[in-house]
């Protein structure tokens, strides 16, 4: 039997029983001692790989937890789970599909078979026509409708049609290339529209309709209301093929839109969407860096997956973090897991992660249908540092919440202005330290009376400057973000990712959930536009119908 058709309730586990008593053996853990009592800590707890330095050791967990929590891996067939996933099978269950991003970072002459078809000549013709296309554009070959080179690369997508390559091309912005400028246009409030075509020329603005299904709303929505404004702007139907392309796996809807059939880059069913940006998907990328970048990119990742296959579970990156998630989720009881990049360049990755994570993991079934007997995907969220620390890191540190953080920071900066660069790695070392260390009412006291205060102050006052410290991070340390470097970070979370959907037996590469709100939104839509009679399922969708309606009426 196949591991993923495997019904297996990890919570029946031995290991998982073991982990429950290591669990409450670890109650009255202190970090604080556990490094001073072990002056080989940080050592023991940190591993580099790929260009990537990984600090573990600020956890609530000793040798024996990372001992126990790899033989849960174990007990519950992670290898033979990777295994599968790399050697394409139908590891998305419900969808009788493999998850085969993987084979996007191979090298020429491996080879990969879905279906007994090597996929990997596929993947190779698609690499070489986006060479072609990005090679045409750079070099000013491909002109818009009045003989102009392109200037604008707008890529019309949402979800993982945006979030991963939008990620990428501005965390790689100090390696874009001959003034292409690239755009984003995800969602469908008019507004995001209107502000960006106010920045754009028709005659020089290249539109990328990105979609694996050529059937999401706002994505359609986007791309007429882009050729109603390249008509309006001056140009004409029969230029429209230099201006519209695509990436799809639906050619004929991208066709029937008006695009040439060989502008439109495939997509295959085995690539899903939050996992694209290394398919045609990643264009935008590719239109910023240049393809040989793009290239390094995928050779990043592929480092990540070589690494992910071969290391053993104790000094494997992305199993480590699953496992740490894993421990802090079903353990302790977290339910949010933090990504705090500290560096700008960076910033987009909280919400490429959050769709990475979230709607993988967000499952409440397994692999078998059956019911999930524990807690799965965290709530992520985040943002770039130091920002947070000025706004929600009070919670983090105070908060009654345990909340695990990931620190992301580059030791070198691209731009160095005076001593910013030491000041932004400094704080983010001493949030981290801070989360650890806190502050004891011993300590606060302290400090209160060396500030002279009365003691009746001091005691008044102590509680509020407790910080309970005790508090998780990972600490991600990279020389400077470049495309290798970015590319195994990306990889290093999805296998992460996938290393939990495997543990707990979810599958972690459909995503049901998000489909009955489209459908209800057909519904409230044509309810809004007057043209469906009977009142909506509930009375407050149908007050607030009544709302807008009452609105729009006059
Ligand atoms: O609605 C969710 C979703 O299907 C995501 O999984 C996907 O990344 C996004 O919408 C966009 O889908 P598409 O590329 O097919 O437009």
């Amino acid at each position: 039997m196949a591991y993923h058709q495997h019904p297996l309730d990890v919570t029946t586990l031995p290991t998982w029983k073991a982990l429950e008593s290591h669990r409450a053996s670890l109650q009255n853990f202190s970090m604080r001692e556990a490094f001073s009592m072990d002056a080989q800590r940080f050592d023991r707890l940190s591993l580099s790989s790929c260009g990537l330095f990984l600090d573990y050791s600020k956890n609530l967990i000793t040798l024996e937890t990372r001992d126990l929590l790899v033989s849960l891996a174990k007990e519950c067939g992670l290898e033979q789970a990777i295994r599968a996933q790399f050697d394409g099978e139908p590891i998305n269950a419900s969808e009788a599909r493999p998850a085969l991003h993987t084979a996007l970072r191979r090298p020429i002459g491996d080879k990969v078979l879905v279906n007994g078809v090597d996929v990997m000549p596929e993947v190779q013709r698609v690499l070489h026509q986006m060479t072609e296309l990005v090679g045409r554009v750079h070099d000013g070959l491909w002109r818009g409708y009045s003989e102009k080179p392109i200037t604008d690369v707008v890529n019309i997508g949402i979800g993982g049609s945006f979030l991963g390559p939008q990620l990428v091309s501005e965390a790689l912005l100090p390696f874009a290339q001959r003034g292409v400028r690239c755009h984003y246009l995800a969602n469908i409030d008019g507004s995001s529209f209107h502000e960006l075509a106010a920045k754009l020329r028709a005659e020089t603005t290249l539109f990328i309709v990105s979609s694996k299904s050529f059937s999401t709303l706002e994505t359609l929505k986007n791309a007429q209301a882009a050729r109603r404004w390249y008509l309006a702007q001056g140009g004409s139907e029969g230029e429209l093929y230099r201006h519209f392309i695509a990436v799809s796996s639906n050619t004929q809807a991208a066709v029937d839109f008006g695009i040439h059939v060989e502008n439109v880059f495939p997509m295959w069913d085995w690539v899903g969407g939050r996992y694209s940006l290394w398919s045609a998907i990643g264009l935008p990328i590719a239109m910023s860096i240049g393809m040989s970048n793009f290239k390094e990119l995928l050779s990043g990742a592929y480092s990540m997956d070589q690494h992910f296959l071969n290391a053993p579970f104790e000094s494997n990156m992305p199993v480590l973090l699953a496992l740490l998630g894993i421990w802090y989720g079903n353990f302790w009881g977290a339910q949010s897991q933090a990504i705090l990049p500290y560096d700008h360049y960076l910033r987009n990755i909280t919400k490429h992660l959050q769709q990475l994570d979230m709607e993988s993991n967000g499952k409440r079934v397994r692999q078998d249908g059956q019911a999930v007997a524990c807690t799965t995907g965290p709530v992520i969220w985040g943002g770039v540092g130091c920002n947070g620390q000025h706004a929600y890191h009070q919670l983090l540190h105070q908060g009654t919440q345990l909340i695990p953080a990931d620190f992301i920071v580059p030791v070198v900066s691209y731009n160095p202005v005076a001593d910013h660069h030491q000041w932004l790695y400094a704080n983010c070392l001493s949030q981290s330290q801070a989360l650890m260390l806190g502050k004891t009412r011993e300590e606060a006291e302290r400090e209160l009376r060396t500030q002279g205060l009365s003691e009746a102050e001091v005691q008044r006052l102590a509680p509020h400057k407790v910080i309970p410290g005790n508090r998780p991070s990972n600490t991600l340390v990279l020389e400077r973000i470049s495309p290798r470097r970015l590319g195994a970070l990306v990889a290093m979370y999805e296998h992460k990712v996938f290393a939990q959907s495997a543990i707990w037996g979810i599958n972690a590469f459909d995503q049901w959930g998000v489909e009955l709100g489209k459908e209800l939104g057909k519904s409230v839509y044509s309810r809004l536009l007057g043209s469906e009679e009977s009142p909506a399922e509930d009375a407050s969708t149908q007050g607030l119908i009544e709302f807008f309606r009452g609105r729009h009426r006059g």
